[in-house]
């Protein structure tokens, strides 16, 4: 199977490469990735002398680009590209409507000119908006509230039209947040860990008491691999980890692991627009027999335990460093 992984520098993309190298040992892998700030080839550093992996730097937003790789006769391309910072959208929309819309319309018109057996779209539970009680299902109404997830919002639906209008083999899957290894610290779980290592204030948004289902990056994998084959084209799937949590009571419990005060947490201005709570309800993908691996607070420790392990990775990124670093590196390749 050649299988084009987009945005495969990020965090999950990362994680799936890794994931699929290891699992199918017959799959040819090509990682598509701009490189913005988000895209670190670090993440894939065990891997890039794989033969059976292949890095490609550029845009999925470059029709010629797309065009060419899809030509070379694609069988899965999972899109997880994408500007993904709620916080950066509020501040700076245009991107996330270039890449995150455009980018996908660049993809979907290439699968189509040249066919493909699977394009798995990677949507986000954030599409469906904030909910009050009870979870969303994959019927439920989308009511994106910012311009992430408005952006994914459209992505999601325009790769569904190219299914109901085309009939490709599209499947779309709604996950919650994901944690892990490799996740730029930028977002909670990464940013609050390597903050409170360094004894830095843990800037919590407002009450803290928005909530979060949080998915292990590992299972996110597995619900991916296990729909490549047994997804049904056009169907919605939404993957969820079944760990519903506060910022505060995470935010709590890396301090706990860490063993450092409660006093590094320092209450700070709500985000605008701040969905309260995002909750999945995931009985469609379970009752087709995937299942997230549970043992939250496991997993959660030892997510924790690899940015610990891993300062490296992350002060290159902290410091500004790694930009610098890898063009440096890239330059001399
Ligand atoms: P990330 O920000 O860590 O990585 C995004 C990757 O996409 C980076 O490597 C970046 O260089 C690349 N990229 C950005 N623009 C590009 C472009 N125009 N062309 C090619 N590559 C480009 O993101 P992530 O957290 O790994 O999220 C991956 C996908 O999963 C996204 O589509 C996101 O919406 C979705 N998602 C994320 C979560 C989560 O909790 N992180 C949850 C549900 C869905
Ligand atoms: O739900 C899936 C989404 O999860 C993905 O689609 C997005 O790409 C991903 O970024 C994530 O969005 P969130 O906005 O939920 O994640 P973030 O890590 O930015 O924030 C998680 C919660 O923590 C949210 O309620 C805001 C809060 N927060 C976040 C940061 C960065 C803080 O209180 N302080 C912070 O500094």
């Amino acid at each position: 199977m050649k299988v084009l992984v987009t945005g495969g520098a990020g965090f999950i993309g990362s994680n799936f490469v890794r994931y699929a190298l290891s699992n199918h040992t017959d799959w040819e892998v090509i990682n598509l990735d701009k490189l913005t700030y988000a895209g670190n080839l670090e993440n894939l550093k065990d891997v890039e002398s794989n033969p059976k992996y292949r890095f490609v730097q550029g845009d999925i937003a470059d029709e010629e680009l797309v065009n060419k790789l899809f030509s070379e006769g694609i069988d899965y391309c999972l899109n997880f590209a994408a500007e993904t910072h709620v916080d950066r959208s509020i501040g700076d929309p245009k991107d996330f409507i270039v890449t995150d819309v455009q980018g996908t319309y660049a993809l979907l018109e290439a699968a189509k000119t040249h066919g493909v057996k699977r394009f798995i779209q990677i949507s986000t539970d954030e599409v469906y908006g904030s909910i009050q009680e009870g979870s969303f299902v994959e019927t439920d109404m989308l009511t994106p509230r910012n311009p992430y997830s408005a952006s994914k919002a459209g992505a999601d639906r325009l790769a569904y039209s190219y299914h109901a209008t085309y009939g490709l083999p599209v499947v779309v899957t709604r996950a919650s947040n994901n944690f892990g290894p490799y996740q730029y610290p930028e977002k909670l779980i990464p940013l609050f860990v390597t903050n409170a290592v360094d004894d830095q204030a843990l800037p919590l948004y407002g009450d803290g008491l928005n909530v979060r289902d949080w998915l292990f990056v590992e299972d996110h994998c597995s619900a991916l691999d296990f729909l490549l084959t047994n997804g049904v084209d056009g169907e919605i799937y939404n993957v969820g980890g079944g760990n519903e949590c506060t910022n505060i009571e995470i935010t709590k419990k890396v301090l706990a692991q860490l063993k450092k005060s409660e006093d590094l947490i320092k209450p700070v201005k709500d985000r605008q627009g701040h969905d309260r709570r995002y909750s999945l309800d995931c009985s469609k993908l379970i009752a087709m027999g995937w299942k997230p691996s549970g043992g939250f607070d496991e997993l959660l420790e030892k997510t924790i335990h690899w940015y610990v392990e891993n300062e490296d990775w992350w002060r290159k990124i902290k410091s500004g460093e790694y930009k610098e670093y890898y063009l440096k590196q890239y330059a001399n390749r």
